[in-house]
């Protein structure tokens, strides 16, 4: 599925709206931009889209990492994107008209999951600031998540305050590297954590 490229309008309405959440939701956007395509790149880099099955993307925002994902996805990999606001959920249908977005919460990703019948993801790709998210709240994401991951996927998290957050994710998962991605405003990267050691 190709997208349709942004431009520069689409660009600045995305920036705008991200700012306005921002403004308004604080803890829950955490960021005031839209990641970059280079974080949106390296946050599915290494996933092999020749023999993945089915992918989600947890928090799209205005899509900067969808759209990332709808260049590589192939027609035999289901891809899923989960946005718990609706403003969101409208300008990604509005842009990705095609691909399959639930309004809902990452939080029931499992149950959201189960009504479509799916009960295994090789990759789930968060763009949730999990971190500003209460204990709580971000153990019911993630173990929601783990409970579908498949045992050789992966969980994906970008972070704009680099590095900082390993050990936190490392309470969670065995095993998680981490990849600064400079090119994004402000300097940000991705842990990639897996649910065994391999
Ligand atoms: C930091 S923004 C990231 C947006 C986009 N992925 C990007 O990289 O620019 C976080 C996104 O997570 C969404 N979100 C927050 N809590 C959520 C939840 N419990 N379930 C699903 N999405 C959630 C917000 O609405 C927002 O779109």
């Amino acid at each position: 599925m190709t997208p349709t490229p942004a431009t520069p309008a689409i660009r600045r309405s995305d920036w705008w709206l991200v700012f306005r959440k921002f403004l308004k939701h604080g803890t829950s956007i955490a960021t005031f931009v839209p990641s970059s395509k280079f974080l949106g790149r390296q946050i599915i880099a290494g996933i092999d889209f020749d023999t993945v099955k089915c992918l989600v993307e947890l928090g799209a925002g205005t899509g900067p990492i969808t759209v990332e994902l709808l260049k590589r996805v192939k027609s035999h990999t289901k891809l899923l994107i989960v946005e718990l606001d609706p403003d969101f959920c409208r300008r990604l249908r509005e842009r990705f008209p095609n691909a399959d977005i639930i309004e809902g919460d990452a939080a029931h990703l499992d149950e959201l999951l189960k009504g479509r019948g799916i009960t295994q993801v090789d990759h789930v790709i968060s763009g949730l600031p999990l971190p500003s998210f209460p204990p709580e709240v971000r153990a019911s994401i993630i173990e929601s998540a783990t409970k579908v991951l498949a045992p050789h996927g992966t969980f994906r998290q970008l972070t704009v305050i680099p590095l900082v957050y390993w050990k936190l994710y490392r309470t969670y998962f065995p095993d998680v590297r981490f990849k600064l991605v400079p090119l994004n405003f402000p300097p940000a990267g991705v842990y990639v954590c897996k649910p065994e050691v391999r």
